[in-house]
C-alpha cells in the first residue's frame, strides 16, 4: 500500500450579519469602550467581521460547519455517506459533550464515519488536515472531511478593545481523499510544532475542570480571551516565516516556484512582514481577513475556498498554508492542487 491524499472539495459558511469597524465602533461606544474604524484599519487590515445570532440553531458552529462541508462535498462529487472521518478542528464547541464532530455528524447524515475534535487553536485546521493526510496515507481512511469552524464571538471579551475589534465567526471545510502513489495533486509536505510554555499569552483559563463557570468567573471575564497582542505579534511573525521555511526547503521548492500563500488570517501587519522575511510578493499572498477578520482555525479554510472558487488556485500549483495560535501553536503545510 503506498497512497497520497489529496484535496478534492472546498467550502465555507458565515453568519448572516457583518459588521463594519464604523458599527462595532458605535457598539462600544455604548459600554464605554473606544475604538475607531481608522485604528483598526490601519493596527490590523480589518474591515468588517461576521457574528452568529447567540441562540439561532442555523448559526450554532456545527450548523455553519455542515453549509460549508455541504458546500465541499458537493464540490467534489462526494455524499455525506461517502465519508469515513471527520476530523473537526474548533476551540469554540457548540457542547463540551458530545464532540462538534459528532454534532456535525448527525447534522450531515455522515453515518459511516467517525468523528472527533482536535483543539489547537488557530492552528487546529493544519493540525486537522496533517491527521487527515495520515489516516490517509496509512491506507485506514479513503475519504476524510475536516474542519476548522469557530463561533469565537461567543469567547470574546468586550470590554477588552484591543482584542475583541479582532474576532469573527466562520466555518471552512474541505475533503480529502486518497490519491493513487503516483498522483501529483496532494498533501506534499506538513510540519507541527507547540510551545506549551507559552500558554499565558494567548488563553481562556476558565470554562473547563480547573476552574468551571462560576459568577465570580463571569463578572472577571475569566471564561473569555485573555491576550498580550504584542507579545502573540513577535512569536507569529518569527514562527510564521520559520515553518513557512521548513515546508519550502523540505519540498526543494523556491519562493519564487511558490504559486500560493495563505498564512493565518490574524493581522495584515504580520502577514507583510512575514512575506517580506519570506520574500514572497502580496499579489501572492491569499488574504480574506478584511472582510472576516480573524476567524481561528476557519481562517485558512475559507481563505482557500474563495482562492478556489475564484479560480485562482489552478491545477498542479503550490499553495502554502502557515499558522500559529494559543498554545502555542504553529504549522505548515504544503500541497499541489
Ligand atoms: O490568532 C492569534 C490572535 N492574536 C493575534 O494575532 C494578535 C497579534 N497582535 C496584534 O495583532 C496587535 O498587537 C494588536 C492589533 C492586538 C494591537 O496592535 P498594536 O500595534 O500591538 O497596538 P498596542 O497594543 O501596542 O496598542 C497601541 C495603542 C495603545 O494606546 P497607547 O497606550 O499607545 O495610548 C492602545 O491602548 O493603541 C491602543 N489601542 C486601541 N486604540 C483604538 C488598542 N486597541 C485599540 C482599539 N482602538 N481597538
Amino acid at each position: 500500500m503506498n497512497y497520497n491524499a489529496k484535496v478534492t472539495g472546498t467550502g465555507s459558511a458565515f453568519p448572516k450579519k457583518s459588521v463594519s469597524n464604523e458599527e462595532l465602533a458605535k457598539q462600544l461606544a455604548k459600554d464605554g469602550i473606544e475604538t475607531n474604524h481608522e485604528w483598526i484599519l490601519e493596527r490590523t487590515g480589518i474591515v468588517s467581521r461576521h457574528y452568529s445570532e447567540t441562540g439561532n440553531p442555523d448559526e450554532f458552529n456545527s450548523s455553519l460547519a455542515c453549509l460549508a462541508s455541504q458546500k465541499a462535498l458537493q464540490m467534489a462529487g462526494k455524499t455525506p455517506e461517502d465519508i469515513d472521518q471527520i476530523i473537526f478542528a474548533t476551540c469554540t464547541p457548540d457542547t463540551p459533550l458530545p464532540s462538534n464532530g459528532c454534532w456535525l455528524q448527525k447534522k450531515l447524515g455522515a453515518k459511516n464515519a467517525y468523528a472527533m475534535d482536535l483543539v489547537a487553536a488557530c492552528s487546529g485546521f493544519i493540525y486537522a488536515l496533517n491527521t487527515a493526510d495520515q489516516a490517509i496515507r496509512s491506507g485506514d481512511v479513503k475519504t476524510s472531511l475536516v474542519v476548522g469552524s469557530e463561533t469565537l464571538s461567543s469567547m470574546t471579551n468586550w470590554s477588552d478593545r484591543s482584542s475583541c475589534v479582532l474576532f469573527g465567526d466562520a466555518a471552512g471545510a474541505v475533503i480529502v481523499e486518497r490519491a493513487p502513489a503516483d498522483s501529483q495533486s496532494k498533501i506534499i509536505t506538513s510540519h507541527l510544532q507547540s510551545d506549551g510554555n507559552l500558554w499565558e499569552i494567548l488563553h481562556v483559563i476558565a470554562g473547563g475542570s480547573n476552574e468551571p463557570v462560576s459568577s465570580e468567573a463571569l463578572k472577571q471575564k475569566r471564561n473569555k480571551i485573555q491576550m498580550q497582542g504584542r507579545e502573540v505579534f513577535k512569536h507569529a511573525v518569527r514562527t510564521l516565516s520559520q515553518f513557512a521555511t521548513k515546508a519550502l526547503d523540505e519540498a526543494k521548492i523556491s519562493h519564487e516556484d511558490l504559486d500560493w500563500f495563505i498564512p493565518h488570517q490574524a493581522n495584515l501587519r504580520i502577514i507583510e512582514a512575514v512575506a517580506k522575511r519570506l520574500n514572497i510578493p502580496m499579489n501572492k499572498v491569499i488574504l480574506n481577513l478584511d472582510k472576516c477578520g480573524n476567524t481561528s482555525s476557519a481562517t485558512v479554510p475559507t481563505a482557500l475556498d474563495e482562492a478556489v472558487r475564484q479560480g485562482k488556485i489552478k491545477s498542479g500549483q503550490t499553495v502554502l498554508m502557515d499558522v500559529f495560535g494559543a498554545g502555542l501553536t504553529y504549522g505548515s503545510l504544503l500541497l499541489r492542487w
